[in-house]
């Protein structure tokens, strides 16, 4: 079936508020490619004015709580995402898995509750270099996809980002037949546990994505889309990254 493509910024800690006027460059230019789904998930901090400046736009998360509400000095509950505007969010990247201890249980719960809210969900999976190097990357990442995922959830909501962690902000990518490989890995693991729905899903290829490599890893087998930090920030680098997408 085809699968509408699917571009996400991933600001990380970037970008103080005069930084929604980049935004809004990158949503007017994007506009140009309408058979493209593109979304910018920023610091916390700039969602609400994004959302206000971009009431069309998909504006999201880096991360949200398991939790709805409570004494978690620090964080951000998936209700309070909604509130400010966001209508996805990413769960589980590897910055949160490595730098903040997150294991699989805890990334299947923030899953859940964003989904509970109304969130849609990016669920990032990616193995470090020496699960690469030790030839166990598929397996490694099958399992981080079998225990994160949610129990139940609608295929059209949830997304998987695979991102090597070697491959994050490292100007390193995989080979296009590994990256196909991966994700058709991942395609096939998801129709074991959900049937049909798996066709629905969209698998997002993430790490050093940019303007020239972007088209022959979104081409890749089972690549429906990016998640890409660095080259998101400026329209001036992400959106040939979603013109390679509205080519394919
Ligand atoms: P990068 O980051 O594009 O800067 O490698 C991707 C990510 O971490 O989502």
């Amino acid at each position: 079936m085809a699968r509408r493509k699917y571009v996400v910024g991933n600001w990380k800690m970037n970008g103080l508020s005069d930084a929604v006027t980049e935004a809004q460059a990158i949503f007017a230019a994007a506009d140009e490619h309408p058979a493209v789904d593109v979304a910018i998930c920023p610091p916390f901090t700039l969602i609400g004015a994004m959302a206000a400046a971009l009431p069309e736009a998909a504006i999201g998360g880096q991360d949200c709580h398991a939790a709805a509400s409570g004494a978690y000095t620090g964080s951000v509950a998936a209700a309070m995402l909604v509130d400010a505007g966001a209508t996805l969010v990413i769960v589980g990247h590897s910055e949160r898995r490595e730098g903040c201890g997150e294991g699989d249980a805890e990334v299947k719960a923030k899953a859940e509750a964003a989904l509970a809210a109304g969130l849609n969900v990016i669920l990032c999976v990616g193995e470090p270099r020496a699960v690469r190097e030790s030839g166990g990357a598929i397996d490694y990442v099958l399992a981080q996809v079998r225990e994160s995922l949610p129990v139940e959830f609608d295929p059209a909501r949830l997304a998987i980002a695979y991102e090597p962690i070697w491959a994050i902000g490292t100007g390193l990518v995989p080979t296009v037949d590994d990256v196909a490989a991966m994700h058709g890995a991942i395609r096939a693991a998801l129709a074991e546990r959900i049937g049909a729905g798996a066709e629905v899903m969209r698998l997002l290829y993430g790490g050093s994505v940019n303007g020239e490599n972007a088209a022959e890893l979104l081409g890749a087998g089972d690549v429906d889309g990016a998640l890409v930090g660095g080259a998101s920030l400026t329209a001036a680098k992400f959106i040939p990254i979603v013109a390679a997408g509205a080519g394919l």
